[in-house]
């Protein structure tokens, strides 16, 4: 990794003094020197000025109250989070349903260590990256809800696939198909596929006969193996009322339903049919074949998903609780009905509605600037100063773990767990 930094870096630099010798504008051997070493040093041994010095963040929090972290801190009730993680399976009970859980909203393997150990099935990815890190610290049943395009993408992701058995790819075109397939085939592999179907205009595969015929096509490619389909309707989850999500999943699933039950009289073997989130994840029991829900936010939470509403309560979506949060500073009081923290764009992202401050409902928190959060309110429930602490009910959960390189496992006030957000900024 860090020798494919360096090495493009030096090359660059050299291409560089090349073309600026052929302008004749001459670059002298000693300066390139200097210059490729320092790049190769940045690149080797980044922090190198501070690596001596005693680390400003100790790695060794465990057991420190939340409220001593130093801030932003992103913090995880775990009793909480635990309780979420029953909560999915008990809610579907008697369904027939499984849980997959789609892994983009933590990014961390350790956690989806525990999704398992919860009875999941498998767990999903968006990214190639992010399926990696997944399948190498101890997933071993990884679906890739994304399709990968490039011809080096795919050929890595069959090279993946060939390192770990349990790598599920998604196809949502036939030229796709076929790359898949003359990758596979190089890797000496036969290649575990789904189709992705179209129902919300983003990816996949228009619905009916066009996802019949690349489902037969992956089909009869020798190096690939049909698995089944997936339809995620991303619109339908966070629609506000339980019973306007419930139409909307309904006349989404009808023509799912319809290609689905095409491919099964067609001969195919559809052992997967994937979809849903944490909003739709109990409206799916009347789909017929219907195999996975793809829940992510449902372990953690965000304001966005609080306010759609349940099945029983209008106002509040209380089939899971929010157990992640982010710890902010207060860092100025010096206008009336105002704090400034050091919370902003880069600790809570800038989704809507915004971050909730636990205790104080009239606070509303403005994450607009990007290292400062702005809270206005007409009355707080007691007086804040520079050093207080904020604790907010993140806005959109996904986003905002991307943000950090740690989740604090917080049990009973006090940090138990430090959980390395391994696939964060993994996006390719
Ligand atoms: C394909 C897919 N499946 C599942 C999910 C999880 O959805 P949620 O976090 O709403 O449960 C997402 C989220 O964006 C997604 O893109």
């Amino acid at each position: 990794m860090i020798e494919s930094i360096v090495i493009p870096t030096i090359i660059n630099i050299f291409n560089l003094c090349k073309t600026t010798n052929n302008m004749k504008n001459h670059f002298n051997r000693r300066k390139f020197l200097q210059y490729s070493g320092m790049a190769g040093t940045a690149a080797l041994l980044p922090g190198n000025a501070i690596s001596k010095s005693e680390p400003l963040f100790p790695e060794n929090e465990i057991g420190l109250s939340k409220f001593e972290l130093e801030t932003p801190s992103l913090c995880l009730d775990l009793d909480i989070m635990e309780s979420n993680l029953k909560k999915v399976h008990e809610n579907l009970q008697g369904t027939g349903i499984g849980v997959r859980p789609h892994t983009k909203t933590h990014k961390c393997p350790a956690i989806a260590k525990m999704q398992m150990d919860a009875g999941a099935i498998g767990i999903c990815t968006a990214k190639l990256s992010e399926s990696q890190v997944m399948l190498e610290n101890g997933i071993s049943e990884v679906l890739m809800t994304g399709v990968n395009i490039s011809s080096s993408k795919i050929r890595k992701a069959m090279q993946l696939r060939k390192r770990h058995s349990g790598f599920i790819q998604a196809v949502d075109n036939k030229q796709n198909a076929r790359d898949l397939q003359d990758a596979a085939k190089e890797a000496g592999i036969i290649a575990d596929v789904v189709v992705d179907l179209d129902v919300i205009r983003r990816s996949g595969v228009p619905t009916g006969l066009p996802a019949l015929e690349l489902a037969q096509l992956v089909d009869q490619l020798s190096n690939l193996r049909f698995k089944g389909i997936l339809a995620y309707d991303g619109g339908a989850q966070h629609i506000k009322g339980y019973q306007k999500r419930l139409e909307r999943t309904v006349q989404t699933f009808e023509p799912v339903s319809a290609t689905y039950e095409s491919m099964i009289q067609s001969g195919l073997n559809v052992e997967i049919f994937s979809g849903a989130g944490t909003g739709t994840y109990n409206m799916m029991g009347d789909v017929p074949g219907f195999t996975d829900v793809q829940v992510g936010s449902y372990l953690f939470m965000d304001t966005q998903y609080m306010v759609i509403g349940s099945k029983g309560n209008e106002n509040l979506y209380d089939d899971f609780d929010p157990s992640l949060t982010v710890l902010a500073t207060v860092i100025n009081n010096n206008h009336p009905n105002r704090l400034i923290t050091d919370s902003g764009a880069k600790s809570l992202s800038i989704n809507k509605p915004s971050g909730m401050v636990i205790g104080e409902p009239g606070f509303s928190y403005n994450a607009g600037s990007d290292e400062y959060g702005t809270v206005t309110f007409e009355k707080a429930n007691r007086a804040y100063k520079t050093g207080d602490l904020l604790e907010i009910i993140v806005p959109h959960c996904d986003p905002v773990v991307n943000l950090y390189d740690r989740i604090y496992g917080i049990r009973k006030g006090k940090v138990e767990s430090i959980l390395p957000i391994m696939a964060r900024g993994h996006s390719r």
